[in-house]
């Protein structure tokens, strides 16, 4: 299913925590939504998955208007949407079979399609047998597993994930990221992944919109956006994922005034040498990796260029003639 967003708005008195926001997010896809705290991201989802109405714009599903249903259509419209949450959000009086089974019993469907139902869901998330397991005795991860299987016991066209990984530890976040996007391609989800962590874009995403201040400032392709970002924000982003993460080594926290981002091919180029040797700059490397997106390899390299100014800025001018993003440091 289709999700488009017409200039949404919701303020809360002075402050506009969702500004003229206009997105298309296309069926079949795992799509970002990327901010940081108070970005507004959790009350664009609740305006977008119709927990809140919105003071102005549209909400579309496919080509169905939705924000602005009445009651009975409304609960209609939402059997389409299951949720993840942070927090689980789990019946603890209930074990893992009865959570699951919950959403089936609201709707009053068959004793016994709920109960194949909920071991096949048991599996899909590979908790198959645990469906006797109070929630207190599973793990984070499991307890994840449990909640996905509850969102799609109704067998819905979109799941929003509202920061689902960021309770887990990172071994956890993959195995939950893998497992979300292996079941957004079993029953053509469209999945939306509400986040502020940069890896879980770069690991699960398609696309991704980039949300500030209740503003999107940046939206396209996740490759397209590792491999040359523009807005500040989104570098921001970046260079926390580059330095902190294991996937670029920094051996010198000095320095690095320039960002040098390959793309694909040029990854096995001499490009550095051929730039070095034609205009006489030296290369100062601080940093430097190479980062699989979404089965593109992606080089960062963090850098001085010398000797002097006139060097740099050709050495700048033939690198992105020959289709290298270089980002220039603001000056400190
Ligand atoms: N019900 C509400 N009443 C008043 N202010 C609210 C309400 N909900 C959100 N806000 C404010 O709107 C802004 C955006 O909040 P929101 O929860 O959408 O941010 P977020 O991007 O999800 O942040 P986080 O990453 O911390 O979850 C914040 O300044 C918040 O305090
Ligand atoms: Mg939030």
């Amino acid at each position: 299913m289709e999700i488009r967003l017409r200039n949404l708005r919701r303020s809360y008195g002075q402050l506009h925590a969702v500004e003229d926001v206009s997105l298309t997010i296309p069926s079949n896809t795992v799509y970002g939504i990327i901010g940081k705290s108070g970005a507004g991201k959790s009350t664009l989802v609740r305006l977008v998955s119709m927990l809140e109405v919105p003071d102005q714009g549209e909400v579309y599903y496919d080509d169905k208007r939705v924000d602005n249903l009445p009651k009975s259509e409304l609960i209609a419209e939402r059997r389409h949407i299951g949720m993840i949450f942070q927090t689980f959000n789990l019946f603890s009086s209930r074990n893992a079979a009865g959570n699951i089974a919950y959403p089936m019993e609201i709707c009053h469907m068959d004793k016994e399609h709920i109960r194949r139902r909920t071991e096949e869901l048991l599996e899909l998330v590979g908790l198959q047998g645990r469906g006797d397991a109070p929630i207190s005795t599973l793990s984070g991860g499991q307890k994840q597993r449990v909640a996905i299987a509850r969102a799609l016991a109704t067998d819905p066209e979109i799941l929003f994930c509202d920061e689902a990984t960021s309770a887990l530890d990172p071994q956890t976040t993959r195995s939950i990221l893998a497992l979300i996007k292996e079941i957004q391609k079993k029953m053509n989800l469209t999945v939306v992944m509400i986040t502020h962590q940069m890896e879980v874009v770069r690991d699960a995403c398609d696309r991704v919109a980039v949300l500030d201040s209740g503003r999107i400032v940046e939206e396209g392709r996740v490759s397209d956006i590792f491999a040359s970002p523009r807005h500040p924000v989104t570098k921001d982003f970046l260079s926390s994922l580059a330095t902190v993460r294991e996937s670029i080594v920094r051996w010198s926290k000095e320095g690095g005034h320039y960002t040098l981002r390959f793309r694909g091919s040029k990854t096995d180029e001499p490009i550095i040498s051929a730039v070095s040797s034609s205009t006489g700059a030296v290369f100062n490397i601080r940093a430097a990796g190479v980062q699989n997106v979404d089965g593109e390899e992606i080089g960062v390299m963090i850098t001085d260029i010398g000797p002097d100014a006139e060097a740099a800025g050709k050495a700048v001018a033939m690198l992105r003639s020959k289709g290298v993003y270089v980002d220039e440091a603001e000056e400190v």
